[in-house]
């Protein structure tokens, strides 16, 4: 098992913060998600609010309210926060401001012991790799909000980690949306190439734990089916009917070797996001799909192979969205306790987002040199 026991269903263990007292957290960006995560932290046991920042003061001073904090906690800046002494911090800006968020926190008198940082990790891959650089050389450890990993228990993702899945050999993606751009659709700063831009952090996300820690890719091919011409931020709508099909390799003795394939799409039909993990030879399964169709959303894990009937690892799991959020938030506060040397959380590693961005970046590469393979 790689997740700890825990007290209550959210209790954060035993962690403590500096003065001994409950976990002191700090929120950077109080928009929707910023929103959703403090709404969240007022259910992890053993965890405390104590400053928001958002150059926006309503939007701080409107969650530093709902979260009972007074409005003094509310800040424009996170150099105004030094006064706070959070042990933990959570960042949920847009991904082109992770980066400085993240280096503006460690300048902080009292260094934060963990970060959560919201997906995708930041744009490029330059920025990503300095952000992991970053938390490595400052010994402060920093996870990335890959909610969905929350839905898969903590056995499967041993199971899955140790190669329980088998050799696999077919991914398939689809965003389910009826109508609109995708979530992250206002957040367009450079060509993004249709479905993959938005299901990359997503599917790929929740893949490479699956897929690459025991298998690692080091190349790619990608064809875009629809037209690369994703507009620009100011552009207009991204294409519906755009999808994707990228080959991936890993290295053997003499060369190259397929490892799969993943399709990714758009469909019309229900709301959410879709994965499914398909082996050759075996009939094993990972799916994994997020409803957001009405009320509360909700995460749908489903294992099915003949060794994960054998290790009792088998099974269907429906999670609330909220509670994957408050799972991520009790494993953050125990990685504060811990200390990144002796924890290592279940879900989104830091090494993980400078994959998946490797691997997003390659395809965009190979697909705009008309399906050219890419390694790296
Ligand atoms: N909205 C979702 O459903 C969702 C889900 C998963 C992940 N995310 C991720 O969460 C992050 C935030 O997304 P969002 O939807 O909340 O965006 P948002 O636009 O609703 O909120 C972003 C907030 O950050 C503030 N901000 C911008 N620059 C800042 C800076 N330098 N310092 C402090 N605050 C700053 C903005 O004023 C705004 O209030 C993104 O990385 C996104 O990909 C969002």
């Amino acid at each position: 098992m790689t997740g700890r026991r825990r007290r209550g269903p959210n209790a954060a263990s035993r962690a403590k913060g500096r003065g001994g007292g409950p976990v002191r957290v700090g929120l950077v960006g109080a928009g929707q998600q910023g929103r959703t995560l403090g709404h969240a932290l007022m259910e992890v046991a053993g965890a405390q609010l104590v400053a928001v920042v958002d150059p926006q003061i309503g939007s701080a001073q409107l969650v530093a309210a709902e979260c009972h904090l007074p409005s003094s906690a509310a800040r424009t800046r996170i150099g105004d926060c030094h006064r706070s002494d959070a042990d933990v911090w959570i960042i949920a800006t847009p991904p082109n401001a992770h980066l400085t968020n993240f280096a503006e926190l460690l300048r902080l008198p009292a260094r934060p012991r963990a970060v959560l940082c919201e997906k995708p990790a930041a744009w490029s891959l330059g920025d990503v790799t300095q952000l992991v650089s970053l938390a490595k050389n400052s010994g402060v450890h920093l996870q990335f909000g890959l909610h969905l990993l929350s839905a898969i228990p903590p056995a499967v993702l041993s199971w899955l980690a140790a190669g329980g899945l088998g050799r696999l050999v077919d991914v398939a993606g689809t965003w389910l949306r009826v109508d609109g751009d995708p979530d992250w659709g206002h957040f367009r700063t450079g060509h993004c190439p249709g479905a993959t831009f938005d299901l990359g952090p997503h599917l790929l996300g929740v893949m490479l734990p699956v897929l690459g820690r025991r298998s690692p890719i080091c190349a790619v091919t990608s064809k875009m089916v629809s037209a690369l011409a994703t507009p620009l931020l100011e552009g207009g709508p991204i294409r519906r009917d755009s999808s994707a099909e990228i080959a991936m390799f890993r290295s053997r003795p003499g060369g190259l070797e397929g490892a799969g394939t993943l399709s990714v799409a758009w469909s019309g039909r229900g709301t959410g996001a879709e994965l499914t993990i398909l082996l050759r030879g075996t009939e094993a399964t990972f799916a994994m799909h997020l409803d957001e169709g009405c009320g509360d959303a909700v995460v749908r894990v489903r294992v099915d192979a003949r060794s994960a009937r054998a290790t009792g690892v088998a099974g269907t799991w429906e999670t609330p969205a909220r509670e994957c959020y408050i799972r991520q938030l009790i494993t953050l506060v125990e990685a504060a306790d811990a200390g990144v040397a002796a924890y290592v959380p279940p879900g989104a590693r830091a090494q993980d987002a400078v994959a998946s961005t490797r691997l997003i970046t390659a395809a965009y590469q190979s697909a705009d040199k008309d399906g050219e393979l890419i390694s790296w």
